[in-house]
């Protein structure tokens, strides 16, 4: 797949692009600022697949799915930009709207329940999917190591969803979850919260895995 990531020079950013890389594909970082994005992307190297960088504009246009991943507080503004370039693609959000009071994280959703909901609102036209929310970028940027957690996603487009199920089993050591409908985003947003709490009491990396389902299957 040719996937563009919206905010690719962050952190989380750059641990997907390095996972999904590794797993053949070919990721395009956006930004921006073209220099930035391609600064980040050749700072990543030796992978499978090849990460290159953009503008934000560029990734978007060029990509298959486009992955949105930038600060909560940007994303009104970053989508009123890409609307067009998005529109009919298979978008993933990956935002999480946080606030951190007293060193603490702090789920602060918008009006609409989620930032997921909230980029559907304004983009109607994509397809939307979210996930990946509890997957630390550090964890994702160790890339010799595999990732030991399950990943939850949700979405009511089916082929969004299958799209980013696929792209969650193509990180090593993840195990893909089906979630839902896009309304459990506010669930998984939440958890971001709870999870980077948890982490912050026992200094650790620790993330989810959902037990019980084989017994279903
Ligand atoms: N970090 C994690 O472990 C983690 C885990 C799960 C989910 N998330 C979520 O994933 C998203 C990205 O996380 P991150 O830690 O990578 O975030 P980040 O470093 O704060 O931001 C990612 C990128 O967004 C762009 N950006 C920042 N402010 C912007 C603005 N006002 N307008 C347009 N673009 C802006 C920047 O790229 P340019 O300056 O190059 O344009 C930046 O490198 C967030 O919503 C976060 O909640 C993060």
């Amino acid at each position: 797949m040719k996937i563009g990531i919206i905010g690719g020079t962050g952190p989380e950013g750059r641990g997907l692009a390095v996972r999904w890389a590794a797993a053949g594909h070919h990721v395009v970082l956006g930004s921006r600022d073209a220099a930035r994005a391609s600064d980040a992307a050749s700072r990543l190297g030796g992978a499978e697949g090849s990460v290159k960088g953009a503008t934000n504009l560029e990734a978007a246009r060029i990509s298959d799915v486009v992955v949105l991943s930038v600060p909560f507080g940007a994303q009104t503004a970053v989508l009123t930009e890409l609307s067009p370039q998005i529109s009919g693609k298979i978008a993933l959000s990956v935002v999480a709207p946080l606030a951190f009071v007293a060193g603490r994280a702090r789920f602060a959703p918008p009006p609409t329940g989620s930032a997921a909901e909230d980029a559907r609102l304004q983009v109607p036209a994509a397809r939307w999917a979210a996930g990946f929310h509890t997957l630390p970028a550090g964890d994702l940027l160790r890339a010799g190591d595999p990732v030991d957690a399950d990943v939850l996603l949700c979405g009511d487009d089916a082929d969004a969803k299958r799209a980013a199920m696929t792209l969650a089993g193509d990180i090593r050591g993840v195990r893909a979850i089906d979630a839902g409908s896009l309304e459990s985003a506010r669930y998984l947003e939440a958890a971001t919260a709870l999870l980077i709490n948890i982490n912050r009491i026992y200094k650790s990396h620790a993330s989810f895995r959902i037990t019980g389902l084989e017994k279903s299957t």
